[in-house]
């Protein structure tokens, strides 16, 4: 590689502004997060930018569904994914929107570009139209009887039950996925990107080293595919939608808009370009024709002809640089299966953090992925067993088992020299970060975690071995006490450093600890000597199995909240209508106190009825409530409730009640006492 530092712009593809994030993203931005990381700890300069793909007809009609406009659905959509993507300590540089001024910008600018170099070629085409909808409908939005094995409500573009492919108009009986009505054929001009005269060009961009890297831009995989296609012959892009359309129009022509796969990957640039416009950063260094920075793109193998075949030719044609590696992965499974919504391993990322910490998932991942085109499998027992035994049982517990010692006898303070045998052992962990470096640039995570993982089992058993536990109790031999110490919290700290771009945050508790600061990969030479440290405090814990199962317990429940269909709630308990306005002295006429549930007793004649003692701090009060359907009495005792004090005793058939304790639900089994917080005393008011 040329020059150092290097200068390197990194990419994820954008996601969807229709759809929440999910794991199965997060194999590709944990992936490349952890790769700039590692470049920016090795002292490059490395930009990693990301946007959300706003534009499109499912985006349209999302937003017509759910009564909102395109704008308001993806300002609202980028605020989710930027949160779950810091949620996982995903640090972009910018994370930005197709939908901007400076996509507009450049998309039009590489139209009119490539057209004013022949590559646009105009055609009259037959496309189905909604007549009811007036719009033309993109081939998933036909839908109709499939022409080969007669399976119902198959998609324009293949049929789901016997898996052939085929045009729209090829369905038997077709309607509009939109409206419903019978499509009609109707002709229309389109603009078509003439990729067929492309091939020279890609053919060579793929097979030439790059001068940055000296290696062609594909794995051999994805240049397999390639050839594919070129032997099955390229054929020319149709990059025209008709009004209505959300996305950008084409430029002298109206009514015509750029397909969203047209400006889609120039978000990249975007996003760039906001960046450079926001910190003075050179914009046309990064992607003139004649840039000598490093382009690296991360993205699924479901994109790859989009990403390998139409944008270098789009940006060489129009002008720009080219990618110099398009680094392609596989698919996430769950459990070996396809992520399921009935089997709940469609987990979001919302639902994850809401259980998990995210770096489990970030080192999980971390050990799993290579550089090939390899679908990866989250199996969650193994999750589970992984994290456990090698973040927690051997990372972590270096640090936990070696600092109580240096805290209690030594004040924190390290020793100032060690032996030479000590040394070499921190030597050749030290010499490890090269080997483990050049796994972090080939995109060999699994080999860098394997390698790690080897060394902290090399920590621990110097620690068993030489038995600080033991050497403590002698007289005298405090100074090989401090010293043992030291050498394993040394151990401690490379590995820290060797795991910080997959465990970020981990890594700053642990210079917290070790009272340093942040470390970068040029620290590995150095040595920790005559250095007070902080007090442990705690680093990681324990992935418990019933936080794993309650996800995704959260996860196959969120089915019924996610999908288009009504969830069971909402069709069976529409919103009860909210009592008229009443003012705070209305309110506060009302005195609600916390009571203590004392005991609770079947009323004889009445079976809904428990009869409740409760104990208001001092005044004792029997009250009969409804809630025998739901509540056992021996249950009850104890418990805190919260009840109207000051409600009008009311003589029963079996005593009198003096007040009310408070609860929500129909009835039935439903029925939910209200407590208060733990820390409440009966007598309490509530206000
Ligand atoms: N919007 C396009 C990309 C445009 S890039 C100019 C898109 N969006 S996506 O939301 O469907 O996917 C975003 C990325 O996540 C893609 O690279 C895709 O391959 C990846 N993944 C989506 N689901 C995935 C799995 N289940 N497993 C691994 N990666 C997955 O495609
Ligand atoms: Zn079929």
């Amino acid at each position: 590689m040329s020059r150092n530092p290097r200068k390197i712009l990194v990419t994820s593809a954008l996601p969807y502004a229709n759809g929440d994030i999910h794991i199965g993203h997060l194999v590709e931005y944990i992936q490349t997060d952890i790769w700039a990381r590692f470049q920016r700890l090795r002292g490059h300069e490395c930009y990693y930018v990301c946007a959300d793909d706003t534009h499109g007809t499912p985006i349209m009609l999302r937003a017509r569904q759910e009564g909102i406009t395109p704008e308001a659905l993806i300002a609202r959509v980028h605020d989710e994914h930027l949160r779950d993507f810091t949620g996982f300590h995903i640090a972009f540089d910018n994370y930005h929107s197709t939908n901007s001024e400076e996509n507009r910008e450049l998309a039009q600018g590489i139209y009119r570009r490539l057209r004013d170099a022949g590559l646009i070629e105009a055609r009259t085409i037959r496309q189905l139209y909604d007549p009811e909808q007036e719009m033309f409908l993109p081939d998933r939005f036909i839908k109709g009887e499939c022409p080969k094995c007669h399976a119902k409500d198959q998609y324009g573009d293949g049929c789901e039950a016997c898996g052939t492919t085929y045009a729209p108009t090829d369905l038997i009986a077709p309607y509009s996925a939109v409206s419903g009505a019978t499509p009609v054929t109707r002709e229309t001009e389109h603009y078509f990107f003439r990729l067929s005269a492309c091939g020279d060009f890609l053919r060579d961009w793929m097979a030439r080293p790059r001068p940055n890297t000296g290696e062609p831009p594909l794995q051999p995989e994805a240049a397999n595919k390639l050839e594919e296609w070129f032997e099955a012959g390229l054929r020319d892009w149709d990059i025209t939608r008709d009004a209505p359309y959300f996305g950008f129009e084409i430029p002298e022509a109206p009514g015509k808009y750029l397909y969203v796969w047209l400006d889609a990957p120039v978000g990249y640039m975007a996003s760039f370009l906001d960046l450079c416009r926001r910190t003075g950063l050179d914009f046309d260094e990064f992607w003139g024709p004649e840039s000598q920075t490093e382009l690296w793109h991360f993205i699924g193998k479901d994109i790859l002809y989009f990403h390998a075949l139409f944008w270098p030719a789009t940006l060489h044609f129009a002008g720009y640089r080219t990618p110099d590696k398009v680094c392609v992965h596989g698919f996430l499974t769950v459990n070996g299966q396809k992520m399921s919504k009935s089997r709940g391993t469609f987990i979001a990322a919302r639902t994850y953090l809401e259980h998990l910490d995210p770096e489990y998932l970030r080192y999980y991942f971390a050990a799993k992925l290579n550089d090939r085109v390899e679908d990866i499998d989250l199996n969650l027992d193994d999750f589970i067993a992984r994290v456990n035994s090698n973040l927690v049982g051997k990372y972590v517990n270096i640090a936990s088992r070696s600092s109580g010692f240096i805290t209690k006898r030594f004040g924190g303070r390290l020793a100032a020299q060690i032996t030479a045998e000590q040394e070499a052992l921190i030597g050749r962990f030290q010499e490890a970060a090269e080997a483990i470096a050049e796994c972090y640039e080939r995109r060999q995570f699994s080999e860098a975690m394997r390698r790690i993982m080897a060394l902290a089992d090399e920590a621990n058993e110097y620690f068993n071995d030489t038995r600080p536990w033991e050497v403590a109790k002698r007289q005298g031999e405090e100074p090989q006490l401090q010293q043992i110490l030291t050498t394993c919290l040394n151990l401690f700290r490379l590995l820290t450093l060797y795991l910080k771009p997959v465990l970020p945050q981990l890594a700053e508790r642990a210079e917290e600890f070790l009272n340093i600061p942040p470390l970068r990969w040029s620290d590995a030479s150095l040595l920790l000597v005559d250095h007070v440290i902080n007090p442990y405090q705690h680093l990681m814990t324990r992935i418990e199995p019933k936080q794993v199962e309650a996800m995704v317990e959260a996860s196959r429940e969120n089915l019924a909240g996610n999908s288009s269909a009504p969830s069971p709630a909402e069709e069976k308990t529409p919103l009860e209508p909210i009592a008229p306005e009443i003012t705070i002295d209305d309110f506060m006429k009302v005195d609600l106190r916390v009571a203590r549930l004392v005991e609770a007793r079947p009323v004889e004649g009445a079976d809904k009825l428990l009869a409740l003692t409760l104990d208001l701090g001092g005044e004792t009060r029997n009250v009969f409530a409804g809630i025998k359907s739901a509540y056992a009495p021996a249950d009850l005792e104890g418990r805190l409730v919260v009840m109207v004090a000051n409600l009008k005793p009311r003589k029963m058939r079996f005593g009198v009640s003096e007040g009310m304790v408070l609860a929500a639900g129909p009835g039935g089994g439903d029925i939910f006492l209200l407590s208060p917080d733990s820390g409440a005393e009966p007598g309490m008011r509530v206000k």
